[in-house]
Order: C-alpha cells, then sequence, then structure tokens
C-alpha cells in the first residue's frame, strides 16, 4: 500500500501572518496525511479479517477519504503560494488576460475572489482553471470535499477554515485573514500553475 508523507515547506517570515499560525497550521495538514494513510490501513485491515461482516465498517471508512485526502491535497496547494516571498500581481500576463476576460479586470477578479473568500462556514475558496471549458472559476467548497469542481486544475488555494487565522486573527477578522493571504502570495507560483494547464 501507498504510504503518503507530509511534504516539507520552506515558507518565509510573512507580513500579517505570525509563525506561530504557520506552525498550528503545517502541524494540522500532517494530521490529514496520517488520517490518509490510518484510513487505507483501516480499510485493508477490515477487509482482511472479514470483508462480509464488516462491509457496512469499511464503507463508512471510505466515505471519509474525499475529506482527509483532499484536506491533505489542498494544504499542499496552500503552503507553496507563500514559499519563495510575496511577488507583484502579475497584471499584464497571460493569466491576466485570462482573468480580466470572465470578470472585468484584475481588480474586479480579485474583489470577487475575496467575496467568495468571505462566503459562511468553514472550507476554501479556490481559484481554478477550466481546461475543458477554457476558462477560470472561483468556487466555495465546504470542508475540504463537498462542491469541490472536477478536472479543473487549482490556480489559487485560500484557507478559509478558522484553523487558517485564529492564532492571529478572530472569525470576525477573517477579511484580515485574506488580506494577508493575498499580500504574501508569491504569484510567480500561481502563474507557473496557469502555464503548465496551457
Ligand atoms: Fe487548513
Amino acid at each position: 500500500m501507498h504510504i503518503y508523507e507530509a511534504e516539507k515547506f520552506t515558507i518565509p517570515s510573512l507580513e500579517c501572518i505570525s509563525e506561530k499560525q504557520i506552525a498550528v497550521h503545517v502541524g494540522l495538514y500532517e494530521g490529514y496525511i496520517k488520517h490518509v494513510n490510518l484510513l487505507r490501513g483501516q480499510i485493508a485491515d477490515l477487509s482482511q479479517q472479514d470483508a462480509e461482516k464488516y462491509a457496512f465498517a469499511i464503507e463508512s471508512v471510505r466515505r471519509r477519504m474525499g475529506f482527509e485526502f483532499n484536506g491533505m491535497r489542498m494544504h499542499e496547494f496552500y503552503f507553496p503560494q507563500w514559499e519563495g516571498g510575496a511577488t507583484p500581481e502579475p497584471r499584464g500576463s497571460e493569466l491576466d488576460r485570462a482573468l480580466s476576460e470572465k470578470y472585468g479586470s484584475w481588480d474586479e477578479f480579485v474583489a470577487h475572489f475575496k467575496k467568495v473568500g468571505m462566503s459562511r462556514g468553514s472550507g476554501w475558496c479556490t481559484l481554478a482553471w477550466d481546461k475543458v471549458g477554457k476558462t477560470p472559476h472561483i468556487w466555495w467548497t465546504v470542508d475540504h470535499e463537498l462542491g469541490m469542481l472536477a478536472d479543473v486544475e487549482v490556480l489559487v488555494a485560500m484557507d478559509m477554515w478558522e484553523h487558517a487565522y485564529m492564532v492571529d486573527y478572530v472569525p470576525a477578522e477573517k477579511s484580515k485573514h485574506i488580506d494577508a493571504f493575498l499580500k504574501n502570495l508569491n504569484w510567480s507560483v500561481v502563474e507557473q500553475r496557469f502555464v503548465a494547464t496551457q
């Protein structure tokens, strides 16, 4: 069985996001790796013991896969976006042209992204590129998996779970978390993801 291992992230000092916040958050990410492996191990164990007897338990564990797996993978989109440090917004780039075509302008794209990020509840605000439709989408995922779009390429993943900012901000200040997230973004990582989809 494949065993997943936690990625290591080299995150520089960030503005308005503390080292403690990052450390706590990376620790939570590592918990998802542990649980993906645990979940798969339990399915294997129960299947080996008595697949018929434990059919309901196996099915129940399997239903958790989307939560744990996406919890792992979404954070692997999240933390690298800060690696290398902040870079200027890629105004004038192909990415800008694609986003402006849909949202009107770069500023309107950012405003829309922030608005979706302010959705109620815990989840993710994600910008992705749909290769089939050749168009970007910004949407909200409840938890890590409910509302996820299939077969799109993630360009920006913004964690809007309270655990992503509660060391530094209270829930009523989540717009500050969004501003801090964007302020520290290495847009070249985002551009590279976009270029890879073309
Ligand atoms: Fe998170």
